[in-house]
């Protein structure tokens, strides 16, 4: 009976516990232990359950394997189902065919789960959307085809589903240039109209929210997978007329080196769902999500290297660690402080990092596996390492600030002694890496 008792508990503590914080840039991993393969994500929410479909890029291609599917009740630990949707040999679905941006939306009266994508050839020549169809979240969908919507061209695409239960695709047509809003028909299965077209926009990767009233358009500009500073337009009707564009965060950060792929209501707030494309490693690449906050009035941003969130609340809390800053640290080999003229929150930062050159800290641990930020800046693609008391190597995923003076954040996982641990950052490249500022240690897991 004892260990009976003692059983149930250790499986209920371990059901009930699970991963709990958000960590935007890491690499996240299902409820299998397997790595997320879901880009440019679309969420559906049906009762309390949350599915996210995306894009399976495990095999490092631009063409189509797979559309994933995954579920969770907290947005933090995802349990992985069968694929949604698959090629189809001899369609425009096949394993030599684009299938990208895939967003599910629900159909009340039909009983029906649609799934329209960007539907193209390899060359990116056809430009159209694709439309599926299926009777639970996941799938799996049946394929209805692929047309261009009223004759023009569509390649990144969103759908949005209003209140009234209109649905619509946002699309980046006729060549990227023009960004373009049209209803759907009853069943969500075509498009019966434009309603709003932002001419000249040159926008990609789009996503909206409705918000007392009003819609807000997040959207990336057209820079392949290099990120460019995404920003947001809004309007009092979906036909418009929509404002100006603006930031959604620091220009400089280029939206903290991600692309939008989905922005999820949250209470007053929203969540922005981003992928930071790593090109010549399609399945390395990672989900940035962060809280989108309008207590400014307007859509921003909110930094954080580890959050969470309250979904019954509708909140979010960034969470704090302690900063220890790298110019503190022991410095050898070709490591220098770089001077008075570059500093990140009045730390001077440590170059030279390459070619042998490293800084060693000394930080307290709490016996776990610990989320580590590392505060950099000039890094050219992948950072190279951190050493934990003189263990095996941890390699850094650090993305490319793209030669601009701006100091970004990337999160690694290592574990920490209780008490006292000596931690080395440096890299293996003969002559460049990136400056390192500051570390930030926290204790939640
Ligand atoms: C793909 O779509 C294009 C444009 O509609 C069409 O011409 C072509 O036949 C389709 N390919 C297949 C394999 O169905
Ligand atoms: C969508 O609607 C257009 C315009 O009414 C029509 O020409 C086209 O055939 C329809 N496409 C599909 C896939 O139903
Ligand atoms: C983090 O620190 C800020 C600034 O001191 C504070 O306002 C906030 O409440 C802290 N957050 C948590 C989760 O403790
Ligand atoms: C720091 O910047 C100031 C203002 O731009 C400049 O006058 C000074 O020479 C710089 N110092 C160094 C050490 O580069
Ligand atoms: C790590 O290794 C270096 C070189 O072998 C040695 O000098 C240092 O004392 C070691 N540090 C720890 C914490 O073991």
């Amino acid at each position: 009976m004892y260990v009976h008792v003692a059983l149930l508990f250790g499986l209920l503590s371990g059901l009930v516990l699970g991963k709990s914080v958000i960590v935007p840039g890491a690499l996240w991993y299902d409820t299998d232990g397997n790595e997320i393969q879901a880009h440019s994500a679309g969420i559906l929410k049906v009762d309390s359950t949350y599915y996210w479909v995306g894009e399976d890029k495990a095999a490092n291609s631009a063409l189509f394997s797979a559309v994933s599917c995954y579920s969770s009740t907290d947005l933090v630990n995802w349990e992985r189902h069968d694929n949604a949707l698959t090629p189809v040999s001899g369609t425009n679905i096949s394993s030599s065919n684009i299938v990208e941006r895939p967003k599910v939306t629900s159909h009340g009266q039909n009983n029906q789960y649609v799934m329209w994508f960007h539907s193209d050839s390899s060359d990116y020549g056809l430009a159209m959307v694709g439309v599926a169809t299926a009777d639970t979240p996941c799938g799996p969908y049946s394929y209805r085809g692929s047309f261009n919507p009223l004759g023009a061209q569509s390649r990144d695409e969103s759908v949005f589903l209003d209140d009234d239960q209109t649905a619509y695709l946002l699309y980046a047509s006729d060549n990227n240039q023009n960004f373009k809003i049209a209803q759907m028909d009853s069943n969500y299965y075509n498009v019966t109209e434009v309603v709003a077209e932002l001419e000249g926009a040159t926008l990609e990767a789009p996503g909206m929210i409705k918000r007392d009233g009003v819609y807000w358009l997040i959207a990336s500009h057209t820079s392949g997978w290099a990120p460019n500073p995404n920003k947001y337009f809004y309007a009092d009707s979906i036909s418009g007329t929509w404002s100006s564009q603006a930031d959604i965060a620091p220009e400089d950060t280029k939206t903290y080196n991600s692309q939008n792929a989905y922005d999820l209501p949250l209470g007053t707030n929203a969540i922005y769902m981003g992928d930071r494309w790593e090109s010549s490693l399609l399945g390395n690449s990672r989900y940035v999500w962060y809280p989108l906050s309008w207590s400014s009035g307007d859509p921003q941003i909110v930094f954080a290297d580890l959050w969470t969130v309250d979904l019954d609340a509708g909140t979010y809390t960034v969470l704090n660690g302690t900063a220890y800053a790298a110019s503190a640290g022991t410095l050898s080999g070709s490591a220098e402080l770089l001077g008075s003229n570059s500093t990140y929150n009045g730390n001077e930062g440590v170059g030279y990092l390459g070619d042998g050159g490293s800084v060693t800290l000394t930080v307290p641990g709490i016996g776990a596996d610990q989320w580590l930020a590392l505060y950099y800046a000039n890094a050219d693609s992948t950072w190279r390492y951190v050493l934990v008391n003189n263990g095996s190597s941890v390699v850094v995923d650090q993305p490319n600030t793209g030669g601009v003076h701006v100091v970004l954040s990337v999160p690694v996982q290592v574990h920490l002694n209780e008490g006292s641990n000596t931690i080395t950052f440096g890299a293996d490249q003969s002559n460049y890496a990136g400056d390192l500022y500051e570390v930030i240690v926290y204790t939640q897991t």
